[in-house]
């Protein structure tokens, strides 16, 4: 059903005492986005005619969030209450004839929740219908008191509930659909009779209802849905259902998952079939792994990509890097920003790359740092290999060519470039460009003295000999204690 008479409004201006940060809430994340994405991106399918956001601690900051979103906000200040901030949006909100209200810091709602709340409003041809959830431990919510199986004759605020109604285990979920003709009198009516002074939302439902207005309520069908953040525990919990929902669409899409609750993956990350990623994985930002990929313990990949049958052993850590089909890497390689590893490529362990483009069926299986370099194809770096990129003021480009052997402990020190089948010899630390097939060799000349070692054991022993014979051992030593 098209929702072009509804205005969305989300009420985001609040400080967030209880979680003790200089962050404003709805800036804090949950499942990877701030928590006013969430909601915002939980309403954006409904089509409503406009989506109002309440702001006003950090307003600039949750200005920047909330607009390229699609939000409109509204600045309330200071903040007076819930009821106090859909006042303050009134004139934005115009002339929709429903309001969808939802509080900023309840993430976990999902859209079709929200279709059918409206649509139930419709239906029952109410004034208010709230979303409540039955919970196990309702504190901190307000509670839902029905005046009938159907109707709701009041929302009672934890710090004014009577005795009878602290059992009640129906929350508010601070989520509504608000016929706006009925709203705006009946919450000019509410007075901020409680402790913080404030204009509760809350409040204009025991007006309505006592007015004879039907007041609805709907329970989700997920309770975990009316989870609202106050407290930094409500928001590990709150990601953890996020967390555990994007493991399981994962797994639902062929991926297999070891120790799901163990790994983290951020909401646009995307895996093929088969794809097995190991316990304590990271997968971050815009990650995509293709199929037949295994991602083993321990490994972290931020903005990734992998192409088929790519293999990351365990403790690499992937920054914005392209892996093409049946690269390895790791144990513990460190792709850093900006890295292109063609089909095949090996690399292998405490072995950095830095913006550098490897070619296909290359490999650095060892203790290499290759920063700025472009290197061909079925080229071997030796171990302890370090191209030298920087030097002091700017940074200076490698290029290495097809089928080069750079041996062992070699130092390339840029600018510099090795031609195609070239070689360079362990231990040399290359200044001077390589030509095609040539050897490049830039270290001491060795010189082997036959015998050295022995005479110089013998002179060794000789002098030992004249020195006053001291004890070594612990015994010894002991007895020479025992004698002063
Ligand atoms: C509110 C409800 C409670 C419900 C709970 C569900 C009221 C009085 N109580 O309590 O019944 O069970 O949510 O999570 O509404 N805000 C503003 N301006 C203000 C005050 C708050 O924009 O002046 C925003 C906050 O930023 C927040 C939302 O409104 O996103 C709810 O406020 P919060 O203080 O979290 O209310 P709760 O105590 O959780
Ligand atoms: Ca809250």
């Amino acid at each position: 059903m098209p929702a072009k008479d509804v205005a969305v409004v989300i009420l985001a201006a609040g400080k967030g005492t209880r979680l003790k940060s200089s962050l404003a809430k709805v800036l804090h994340r949950a499942g990877g986005r701030t928590l006013v994405e969430q909601v915002l991106r939980a309403c954006a399918p409904l089509g409503a005619k406009k989506t109002v956001v309440v702001i006003g601690h950090q307003a600039e900051q949750v200005a920047a969030v909330v607009e390229p979103a699609g939000g409109e906000p509204v600045l309330q200040q200071p903040q007076h209450g819930t009821g106090h901030a859909m006042q303050v949006a009134r004139r934005t909100i115009g002339k929709a004839k429903l309001a969808m209200v939802l509080p900023g810091d309840a993430p976990l709602v999902r859209t079709e929740t929200l279709r059918r709340l409206i649509a139930a409003h419709r239906a029952g041809k109410a004034v208010a219908t709230i979303l409540t959830a039955v919970v196990s431990d309702p504190s901190g919510y307000g509670r839902v008191v029905r005046k009938s199986e159907t109707n709701v004759g009041a929302i009672v605020e934890e710090s004014q509930l009577t005795d009878d109604q602290r059992e009640l285990n129906e929350i508010n979920s601070s989520i509504y659909c608000f016929t706006l003709e009925k709203l705006w009198p009946a919450l000019a009516r509410v007075k901020p009779h409680n402790a913080h002074r404030e204009v509760y939302l809350t409040d204009a439902i025991a007006i309505l209802a006592s007015q004879g207005e039907t007041v609805l309520a709907q329970v989700a069908p997920d309770p975990r849905e009316a989870l609202g953040c106050n407290t930094r525990a409500d928001l590990a919990e709150v990601d953890r259902v996020f967390r555990e929902w994007k493991r399981n669409a994962l797994m639902s899409a062929g991926v297999t998952i070891q120790l799901p609750e163990t790994v983290l993956v951020d909401p646009e990350v995307t895996a093929g079939e088969d794809t097995v990623i190991e316990p304590g994985v990271q997968l971050l930002g815009k990650t995509k792994i293709g199929a037949r990929c295994t991602i083993r313990t321990g490994s972290v990949l931020s903005d990734a990509i992998l192409g088929d049958d790519v293999v990351v052993e365990p403790h690499c850590v992937v920054g914005q890097s392209r892996l093409d089909d049946r690269v390895t890497i790791g144990p513990f390689a460190r792709l850093r920003a900006n890295n292109h590893l063609k089909t095949g490529v090996h690399i292998g362990n405490f072995v950095e790359l830095k913006n550098s483009v490897v070619g296909e069926g290359t490999k650095a299986g060892h203790l290499t740092y290759l920063g700025d370099a472009k290197i061909g194809a079925k080229t071997n770096i030796g171990a302890g290999t370090i191209t030298c990129n920087y030097d002091g003021f700017h940074k200076n480009p490698t290029t290495i060519g097809n089928r080069v052997f750079i041996g062992s402990d070699a130092a390339l020190v840029a600018p510099v470039r090795v031609g195609d089948g070239a070689y360079v010899a362990a231990g040399s630390t290359i200044t001077d460009n390589i030509p095609a097939d040539g050897l490049g060799i830039a270290r001491g000349r060795q010189v082997n003295k036959p015998g050295w070692a022995s005479r110089k054991r013998r002179e060794l022993a000789a002098a030992d000999k004249q020195k006053p014979r001291r004890s070594t051992t612990k015994a010894g030593k002991a007895k020479k204690a025992r004698r002063r």
